[in-house]
């Protein structure tokens, strides 16, 4: 099927001339004369290439380029200034376009980038179909936000473009699964995804992990071992936490980037090595050059292709679609039967701030499915996230708390001069007393329900709760 190109120009001549040059090459193509015609286009067809004029008499190159995205995100739009357009005008279009082109055009030029604008579409929309509801789970990456529709289009530029990419974000935005994406979409599917990461390893090591050493390269290297990038010949390396790097690996690291190949540690020999690099960082690597514990050098290397997470409290409007999926996945992983969601939650979810971003959100969705016996995920399922104004994200958090509240209290109690040997008593009756209140407001106080959520047996239950005077 031949790819659909919209040209849209106010010049009639220039129209009809780079629609001639890309019939002649084997495209179709539509043509637009303002902004108005080059929507209706968008709307009404389904093209894989745009040619926008960023002066388009009626419009705002800057808004249709808004406009357009919102009807397509999938197709490649290639803008076209003239001399004369101011240069904020074409740097804020550059950064939503996949290239550009200036007049007078050369139809080299134009043959070219159209041609590599048309592969970028058809693999974000492979990358979209991988995404699709009904596609295989592995590696489903979701959010209609438009920050997220500009990191399926990266992805599709750098899944085609073998090009060595840095994936920016917090912790837990993703930057793992778009490294998955881009391999998976690449030319190296079928060979090796090695993931290294840089911050989990001792310095000592992390040498001869990425470059292999020879025989009695040092003390215990007994015997020659390969190391991460011959494992991952003519495949994708992963290099999670690059800002970890010590600053004496980054030195051998720019020279695979730049000589690809690797001298493994001890040797003299070095090995031609054909891998693409991916790496990923959750921090600023300006501030780490500027206090020079990151090569400058290497930062150039590794940024060809930026692509950048947003935290997830930028685009809140990703939410109720991961938690879609995460519940659907978790539902089919854990063989639950089919479950709601309450629209309280979700918008209470929506609200939250998420300060550990999709992971958290993944969390707490397996946490909220456990705790839930009904058919419906509510609000309290989710505690403590949505009850307190600070979220405890870590479990460890609520044990330091209970742990230094009781510290408190049994410091108190020894100190007191209260008779000895009430102590477990006394523990015990804090912590049973509002378990067992809270369970039987959840269970508008049936006892046998009760019993059942917590695991007890219903004669003791009934004891301990005349015991605390819960019921008479
Ligand atoms: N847009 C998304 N759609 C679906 N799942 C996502 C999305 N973003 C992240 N995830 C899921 O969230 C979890 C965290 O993602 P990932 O491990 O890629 O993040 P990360 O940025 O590498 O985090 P960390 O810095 O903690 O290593 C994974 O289970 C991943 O599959
Ligand atoms: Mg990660």
């Amino acid at each position: 099927m031949s790819n659909l190109v919209l040209i849209a120009d106010d010049d009639d001549s220039l129209r009809h001339i780079l629609a001639a040059a890309l019939e002649r090459a084997g495209y179709e193509t539509l043509k637009a004369r303002n902004g108005a015609e080059t929507l209706a286009c968008v709307k009404e067809t389904n093209v894989d290439v745009i040619l926008l004029d960023i002066w388009l008499g009626d419009a705002n190159g800057l808004e249709l380029i808004e406009d357009i995205q919102q009807h397509n995100s999938t197709a490649s739009i290639i803008i076209i200034t003239a001399h004369g357009t101011t240069q904020t005008a074409i740097d804020a279009a550059k950064q939503r376009a996949y290239g550009y082109l200036t007049k007078p055009i050369d139809q080299k030029q134009l043959l070219d980038l159209v041609s590599r604008a048309a592969s970028a579409t058809s693999q974000t929309k492979n990358i979209k179909a991988a995404a699709s509801p009904e596609f295989d789970r592995h590696g489903k990456m979701v959010g209609q936000s438009s920050a997220m529709q500009d990191v399926y289009h990266k992805i599709g530029r750098a899944a085609v473009s073998d090009e060595t990419v840095l994936v920016f974000g917090e912790s837990g935005t993703g930057k793992e699964l778009v490294a998955q994406l881009i391999h998976q979409n690449s030319g190296r599917v079928h060979n090796p995804f090695v993931v290294v990461d840089c911050g989990a390893m001792p310095s000592s090591l992390i040498e001869s992990a990425l470059f292999g050493h020879v025989k009695g390269a040092y003390t215990d290297a007994h015997s020659p071992r390969k190391g991460k990038f011959q494992q991952a010949d003519s495949g994708t390396i992963f290099l999670d936490e690059i800002g970890e790097l010590p600053i004496e690996v980054q030195m051998k690291l720019l020279r695979v980037l730049q000589e690809r190949e690797v001298e493994p540690m001890g040797g003299t020999e070095t090995h031609a090595v054909d891998v693409r690099i991916i790496a990923a960082t959750n921090r600023r690597l300006e501030t780490a050059i500027a206090q020079k514990t990151f090569r400058e050098d290497l930062y150039y290397r590794l940024n060809v292709i930026p692509i950048s997470l947003p935290p997830l409290h930028e685009r809140k409007e990703d939410i109720p679609e991961l938690i879609d999926l995460f519940t659907s996945q978790f539902v089919e992983e854990y063989q639950l039967p089919e479950i709601g969601i309450s629209t309280e939650v979700v918008k209470q979810l929506t609200a939250y701030d998420w300060p550990g971003n999709v992971r958290e959100l993944e969390n707490a969705i397996k946490r909220a499915l456990v705790m839930c016996s009904g058919q419906m995920l509510l609000p309290e399922h989710f505690d403590p996230i949505l009850e307190k104004s600070t979220p405890i994200s870590e479990p460890g958090q609520l044990d330091t708390k209970v742990y230094a509240i009781l510290k408190a209290h049994i410091e108190r109690y020894i100190e007191s001069e209260a008779p000895p040997g009430e102590l477990y008593a006394e523990i015990r009756e804090i912590f049973e007393k509002p378990l067992f209140k809270i369970v039987l407001e959840h269970t508008n106080g049936n006892r046998s329900k009760a019993s059942d959520i917590l695991g007890i047996n219903r004669n003791t239950l009934h004891t301990k709760l005349v015991e605390y005077k819960l019921v008479s």
